[in-house]
């Protein structure tokens, strides 16, 4: 029975360029909705920006420009990543739009008129010079268990406390260094408590779809339960603080002036907006999609760390809004890189624009992530030596050769025709129910297995192969009897038809190599669908090049910074000058002295050098600097230089990188007179600060 599924992926803040771990989420959803159309569904799969939030207003105003301008300019390079990776959402929209506001107001009326919304006086610090309310994050102070000074308001990250910021010795603002006052101020609640809520709550978390599939992963559902108490049958929830006080970039709360709700209740409703946006083009019905009781089946990808957000509020806030409900929360645990957690704030190991710019082949990271992908909700890890790995034996050495080697037999000897001896039936079918296998594992989202399934039919397919001796039998061929032609041309359609079923089972995870092989391989005039798989072949074109092997120097040059951060267009004769900062922005940066103990070359990098830095500490520190091409290491060793002595430490292919020492260069060193680093004037020691 064809179904018909509204899916979509988490909306990524709009205050930064996408990472590795968005990357990863939009390949796992991107592999799901491929396949579910390769079988016949019909998927409307949409994203957008998370457009709203203190965070976004403040950095815009930091920059001097309008929040809208700060969205508008990462929303500009979001086509790049997403084509670059193959990812094709139907739409991208924003939760800044006149949709989302409409919806989102809409939604609001409606559990006021079912009695769920509460204003309530509530008591916070507020910034006098600002002239705004601060969450926990901008209020800084003296720990009240350890005396450590400089934590956030609601835990310390010295002992791990966790408190009020109140209970903050000496407070501040950490925007502006005022001590905040306690003012009061009416907010608004979404009264998740409300029995009504509560009961639903148990029975969605609990129930399965119209498909009879379960709505939560087992640890998502143990996960709410706790939060419902189901255990001792004490709901623990409390209702949810939804609005916020200007000055706030958000969507104003009808007939409440100053008031705006808070950036999670406008986020998920987004997920709407950017349908309807999208149902505006492509001329569909919306409402008739999101009939709560229509057959649409609503279905969300997300990370472990918003399931709060996804389980429990917005389900509450569609039922009782009188809207459809979702029917599938598919969450992803994180990735990391060389077992390294990656901070949303400092980013990550690798960067998926540099992956590209590399011209690394996107489908061998998606490959790699389809490998390693399971549907729990698992952390997983991107290895560099298991990605060279798993692409070059794997994928191209059992998968790809396949075809090299069969389809040149059959160019060279039978003009491009196929034929099967025997029972060729058998075969249609046993190809037909290794990809019905496969689909199955990748509609359960257990992509590692449905990787498995088809690497267990390449080997079986390879074997057959070499155990029939095609160059044997291809020896000679032309004076040889017809029985030996069948015989080699039987080897070779039977590998190749294993080729094509293989071609389909992956179309999914390599979609543009899936669509050459259906196109130029097999001169079919549309890409697969999964019932190609057990359609035996009789034709093959001269065989292609398909698909380059990963170089290990392309890993080693992933995971190394570009030499110097380059500006994006560097103005003739020189770089333009960075915005304006104040004297304190500057004063993060703790620049220090040091010595250069030692130098070192970096086995199997062209750029690096291996630093070890003294900094007065007590201690050396290893610190990496792209810096090869200017400078033997025996110039350095005994020298002092400038380093940034509190960046935070990076982990690299050759190991961790402690910091960072200053060099001068124009912005594009392959064409100017090179790097120089910074050396300061005699009397300096190390350890002393640089201000
Ligand atoms: N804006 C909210 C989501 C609103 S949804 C209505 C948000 N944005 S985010 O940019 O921080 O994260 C977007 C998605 O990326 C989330 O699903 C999050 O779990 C996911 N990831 C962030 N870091 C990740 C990894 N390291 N690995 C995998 N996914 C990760 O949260
Ligand atoms: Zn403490």
């Amino acid at each position: 029975m064809s179904r018909t599924l509204f899916v979509t992926t988490a909306l990524p803040y709009a205050n930064g360029s996408f990472h590795i771990g968005h990357i990863m989420e939009y390949i796992q959803a991107d592999i799901w909705v491929r396949s579910m159309r390769m079988a016949g569904h019909t998927v409307h799969f949409v994203g957008a920006d998370d457009a709203h939030g203190a965070p976004i207003m403040l950095r815009a105003e930091k920059e001097g420009i309008t929040p809208r301008e700060l969205v508008a300019r990462y929303a500009a390079e979001r086509p790049q990543y997403l084509d670059g990776f193959h990812i094709r959402f139907d739409h991208w929209h924003s939760t800044d739009s006149p949709e989302n506001v409409a919806l989102s107001q809409d939604i609001y009326r409606a559990l006021k008129a079912e009695g769920l919304i509460e204003t309530r006086p509530i008591e916070q610090f507020y910034d006098p010079v600002k002239g705004m309310f601060l969450a926990d994050r901008y209020i800084k102070g003296e720990c009240p268990k350890c005396h450590a000074k400089d934590q956030y308001g609601d835990s310390c990250e010295v002992c791990g406390a966790v408190y009020s910021p109140t209970e903050l010795i000496k407070p501040y603002s950490a925007l502006t260094g005022a001590e905040p006052v306690l003012k009061t101020s009416e907010h608004f609640f979404f009264k998740l408590s409300d029995p009504r809520c509560v009961a639903f709550l148990q029975d969605w978390t609990t129930g399965a779809n119209a498909a009879g599939n379960k709505r939560l992963q087992a640890e998502v559902l143990a996960k709410t339960r706790e939060w419902l108490g189901a255990q001792d049958g004490q709901a623990k929830l409390g209702d949810w603080d939804i609005s916020r006080d200007a000055p706030y970039f958000g969507i104003e709360i009808p007939d409440a002036p100053g008031k705006y709700f808070y950036v999670w209740l406008d986020a998920p409703v987004g997920y709407l907006a950017s349908l309807k946006a999208y149902c505006q083009k492509a001329g569909l019905d919306f409402d008739a999609l999101l009939d709560p009781a229509g057959p649409t089946e609503q279905v969300h990808f997300i990370g472990k760390d918003i399931i709060y957000f996804h389980a429990l509020f917005w389900p509450a806030m569609l039922k009782f809004a009188g809207r459809k409900t979702p029917d599938q929360l598919n969450v992803h645990g994180f990735i990391t890189v060389s077992g390294e957690k990656m901070s949303k704030s400092r980013g990550t190991g690798i960067s998926p624009l540099r992956y590209l710019e590399l011209g690394m082949n996107a489908e061998w990271l998606r490959y790699y992530i389809a490998a390693k992908l399971n549907a729990r909700v698992e952390d997983l890890d991107f290895n560099p030596d298991d990605f060279v790995a798993r692409v070059n034996s794997d994928l191209v050495g059992k998968y790809v050769n396949i075809a090299s080697r069969a389809a040149n037999f059959i160019a060279r000897h039978f003009e491009g025709k196929l034929a099967y001896a025997g029972d060729a039936a058998a075969l249609g079918q046993e190809l037909a129910q290794a990809a019905e296998a496969m689909r199955r594992d990748l509609q359960a989202r257990e992509y590692g297995r449905a990787i498995r399934e088809a690497m267990g039919l390449a080997d079986r397919v390879n074997q057959a192969f070499d155990a029939a001796q095609p160059w044997v039998l291809a020896k000679g061929i032309a004076n040889a009897g017809q029985a030996q032609k069948d015989q080699l041309q039987d080897i070779c359609s039977r590998a190749l038809a294993g080729f094509k079923a293989l071609s389909v089972m992956l179309a999914p995870v390599l979609p543009q190599l899936a669509e050459r092989v259906a196109r130029e391989l097999f001169g079919m005039d549309r890409g697969f669908v999964w019932r190609d798989a057990g359609e035996l072949p009789t034709q093959v074109a001269p065989f292609k090049h398909l698909m380059q092997r990963v170089e290990p120097a392309m890993l080693d040059a992933l995971f190394e910074p570009p030499a110097q951060e380059q500006a994006s267009a560097p103005a003739p004769g020189g770089e333009p000058i960075a915005p304006v900062i104040g004297i304190d922005d500057f004063a993060r940066v703790d620049l220090r002295i040091a010595r250069i103990v030692d130098c070192q070359h970096v086995e199997g990098s062209t750029k690096l050098l291996r630093l070890t830095l003294d900094v007065g500490e007590g201690r050396h520190r290893n610190v990496f600097s792209g810096i090869k091409s200017a400078y033997q290491p025996q110039d350095l060793v005994g020298k002092l230089t400038v380093m940034v002595a509190n960046l935070a430490p990076r982990k690299m292919k050759f190991g961790v990188s402690e910091g960072m020492v200053l060099a001068a260069s124009h912005a594009d060193e392959k064409t100017d007179a090179g790097i120089y680093v910074l050396e300061p004037f005699p009397g300096a020691q190390p350890g002393m600060r640089v201000r």
